[in-house]
């Protein structure tokens, strides 16, 4: 596989989609072709599974959450995200896998390991080159939230310590993969925020 795949990570309200919008700006002004996308979603029917996922007003069981998510992913790789990387693209992706770990794995208790199992079934063991994860305590994530939002999502709308637990897991699974993770603290400027994230990517290049 010739292209780059960079994703993003980090609790609700932790800025994600603004750093990656910069650096998709940022390495488009380089000249490079870059795919920007977004899970759960990304294609026709991951964007069905989204709205049931994140809408659906009866109850999901948790280990149909989680598969729901990594059919979303299965998806999603295999129409879009694999292509754009064999034809040497840059793929950057607002959430992934650690996001199935975190929130389907630790916060709702279903396993970390059985989870991160299903998602690499799912996509044929394809990682990140580079995962950014911005890390915000769930007071600010709430916040800044509920400044930007009309409703909560499923997941959004659980309650502090889910939020909570999401965090510690996204520290833990940082940890154990430091060559793939830069992680930032969220509440930095943005402008800083988007330096280092330029300089870490910018490695990926050389
Ligand atoms: P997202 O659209 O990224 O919401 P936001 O941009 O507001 O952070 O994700 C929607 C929710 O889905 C978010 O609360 C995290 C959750 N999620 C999981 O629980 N597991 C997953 O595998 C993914 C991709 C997302």
């Amino acid at each position: 596989m010739v292209g780059i795949f960079i994703t993003f990570e980090g609790g609700d309200g932790s800025g994600k989609s603004t750093q990656a919008g910069l650096l998709e700006q940022w390495l488009t002004d380089a000249g490079h072709t870059v795919v920007r996308t977004r899970e759960p979603g990304g294609t026709a029917v991951g964007d069905e599974l989204r709205e049931i996922v994140l809408h659906s007003r009866g109850h999901i069981d948790p280990r149909a959450e989680a598969l729901i998510f990594a059919a979303s992913r299965a998806q999603h790789v295999a129409e879009k995200v694999r292509p754009a990387l064999q034809r040497g693209e840059i793929v950057i992706m607002d959430r992934y896998l650690d996001s199935s770990v975190a929130y389907q794995g630790f916060a709702r208790g279903l396993g970390a390991d059985d989870v991160r199992s299903i998602s690499l079934w799912a996509t044929e063991d394809l990682l990140p080159d580079l995962t950014v994860l911005l890390d915000v305590d769930e007071d600010t994530g709430r916040d800044r939230l509920h400044d930007a939002r009309t409703r909560y999502d499923r997941l959004e709308a659980e309650e502090r310590d889910f939020h909570a637990r999401v965090r510690a897991a996204y520290l833990e699974i940082a940890a154990t993969e430091p060559s793939r993770f830069l992680v930032l603290d969220a509440s930095l400027p943005v402008d800083d925020l988007a330096a280092a994230v330029r300089t870490r990517a910018a490695a990926l290049f050389a």
